[in-house]
């Protein structure tokens, strides 16, 4: 199977079929998110929190984003790999935006990146997209902004707040983005975004009617404990099995049982 494409993403929004996201974050995880079939996995600076074991989002460094990144990448042969740029690292100006979006692609070997932000990185997109750098966007709730927001909220819920992210979204397709993620948003905002934009959203917490879904891996699989958002569906728990199995072999290894004869040389 051929590798999947930004172009494949738009054509299936136009062929009304969805589109389906993960994160992840380091080799045998993306090997498995690929061979499922997921269209695109997006090396999210969430793993900060679920690999790092941090607060939230804002520590991740540029240099760790591509060292995952390119582990992830080197995992992958079908999924479109999306490097996330972390905190810090496109704010300040449009030249930092472009040189570290460009080492997601000529360091760690990602087809895209995906930048948090509307209106005011609309500039930013555009210079990244001028470079042949295919970006992503992401409005709603931008956990970059966690301190400016005052926490993890839905965003969107009076008319004037959904009315400017629908500019936003807008805005950020006018920029030359390939794509959008919605994250926690109301799902008929959502709705109404999908419908005018020839882009395909990517919703997270943003309803149904998104043109994909994306998830945080580590939800979806039960590795990360701390919360497990309302949006979030853990579809199995890894850690119980993870954890059942270190305690048998503990309890073989103190039993004497292993290694057994089957596990040793003659
Ligand atoms: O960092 C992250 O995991 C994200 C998700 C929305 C993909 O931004």
């Amino acid at each position: 199977m051929p590798k999947i494409t930004v172009h494949d993403l738009l054509k299936k929004k136009a062929e009304k079929r969805k589109i389906t996201m993960l994160t992840a974050y380091d080799y045998p995880f993306a090997k498995i998110v690929d061979e499922a079939g997921i269209d695109g996995i997006i090396v999210g600076d969430s793993l900060a929190m679920v690999v790092q074991g941090l607060e939230n989002t804002l520590p991740v460094t540029m240099d760790e984003m591509v060292y995952h990144t390119k582990i992830v990448a080197r995992a992958v042969s079908n999924a479109i790999v999306i490097g996330d740029m972390p905190f810090m690292s496109y704010q300040a100006s449009i030249g930092d935006a472009v040189r570290n979006a460009g080492r997601f692609l000529k360091e760690a070997g990602a087809s895209a990146v995906k930048i948090e932000g509307g209106a005011e990185v609309a500039e930013h997109i555009r210079a990244m997209t001028k470079s042949d750098i295919p970006v992503m966007a992401h409005i709603g709730l931008t956990p970059q902004s966690i301190h400016r927001m005052g926490g993890y909220k839905i965003q969107g819920r009076t008319k004037e707040a959904a009315e400017r992210l629908i500019e936003e979204a807008h805005i950020t397709e006018d920029a030359g983005a390939f794509s959008l993620i919605l994250e926690a948003i109301p799902a008929e905002l959502a709705a109404r975004i999908t419908k005018e934009l020839t882009i395909p959203t990517i919703g997270i917490g943003a309803g149904p009617s998104c043109d994909g879904q994306v998830l945080v891996l580590h939800d979806v699989i039960g590795l990360f404990e701390r919360f497990l958002p309302k949006f979030a569906k853990r579809y199995v728990n890894v850690k119980d099995e993870v954890l059942r199995a270190i305690k048998n072999y503990k309890e073989e290894v103190e039993n004497g049982l292993f290694p057994s004869d089957e596990h040793s040389f003659k």
